[in-house]
């Protein structure tokens, strides 16, 4: 039996990085490609490095290739760019990959992957219900999974927490910028998951981003309804989702073609039955 098998690309603002996948279980194929986020980050620079990463793999056509974005993404195109150059915003990222490297692609928020990739294979295998996923890094990325099925680009990590971002209040970023020490960046993260709690009354949440490597630092100390848990696939779950999200939507896509194919044949049947002269 062949392996099931997709490319993830991961756009951070600092690294690209990719992998192929193995959609079984999860896990990488292969050792991860990160090269540096081109500075300023560009959209003909980024496109470039992201051909790289995937160039490197050599995927066959039959390999389904996901990438992340930090901003929303819609139908492929770029909506929001809070953490990139701005130069971004209306950029059909899907369209540029494409026409770059011969291929269709898909592209997501990096946050949604994430989620996904920790519903599919990690700290939120199975888990019916709501589930909300955040990422503490530069900015704050989210994830919604509602009985298994992604709520693609919520935003919030730009909540406003008392007259501010709350990616200004309580990322990682801001721990660093603040020069908050654990407790205090302890109590903005209280206020931030409250917060959530009271919009989105979530039955587990997830946090992810380098960070929560550390989660012992943070976590037990945060008092909310829903159980907060670290991410499992840490740094990884943005490829593992884009790849993942990638597959669905390929294999949804051959099904589709597939119908069509059948409804075309059933009607060429049906056209032939029609037509066919009656016997004298
Ligand atoms: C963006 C999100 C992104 C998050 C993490 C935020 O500033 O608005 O779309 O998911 O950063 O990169």
């Amino acid at each position: 039996m062949t392996k099931r098998i997709a490319l993830g690309v991961d756009v951070g603002g600092t690294g690209i990085k990719a992998a192929p996948v193995n959609l079984k279980n999860g896990k990488f194929l292969a050792e991860r490609y990160r090269i540096p986020t081109p500075q300023p980050s560009t959209p003909a620079a980024v496109v470039k490095a992201i051909a790289r990463c995937i160039t490197e793999f050599k995927p066959g056509p039959e390999v389904p290739i996901g990438i992340t974005f930090p901003g929303v993404i819609l139908h492929g195109v770029v909506m929001t760019a809070a953490n990139v150059d701005d130069s971004w915003v209306g950029v059909n990222l899907e369209h540029l990959v494409r026409d770059r490297i011969g291929r269709d692609v898909t592209v997501l928020n990096d946050g949604d992957a994430a989620g996904y990739g920790e519903f599919k294979y990690g700290a939120a295998h199975g888990e019916d219900g709501v589930v909300f996923l955040a990422t503490l890094g530069t900015g704050i990325g989210t994830a919604l999974i509602a009985d298994g099925q992604l709520v693609a680009n919520t935003e919030f990590g730009h909540l406003i927490i008392n007259g501010e971002d709350a990616e200004e209040y309580a990322a990682e970023s801001a721990r660093e910028r603040h020069g908050l020490d654990w407790d205090a960046w302890i109590a903005h993260l209280q206020r931030y998951f409250e917060e959530i709690e009271k919009l989105l009354w979530p039955d587990l949440i997830i946090v992810g981003g380098g960070v929560s490597k550390s989660h012992h630092m943070f976590l037990p100390h945060l008092k909310l309804r829903a159980p907060i848990v670290p991410a499992e696939l840490l740094n990884g779950a943005g490829i593992v989702g884009a790849a993942a999200v990638a597959a669905l939507l390929h294999q949804r896509g051959e099904l589709r073609a597939k119908d069509a194919k059948n409804r075309e044949k059933q009607a060429a049947q049906h056209l032939a039955k029609k037509v066919k002269k009656p016997e004298k």
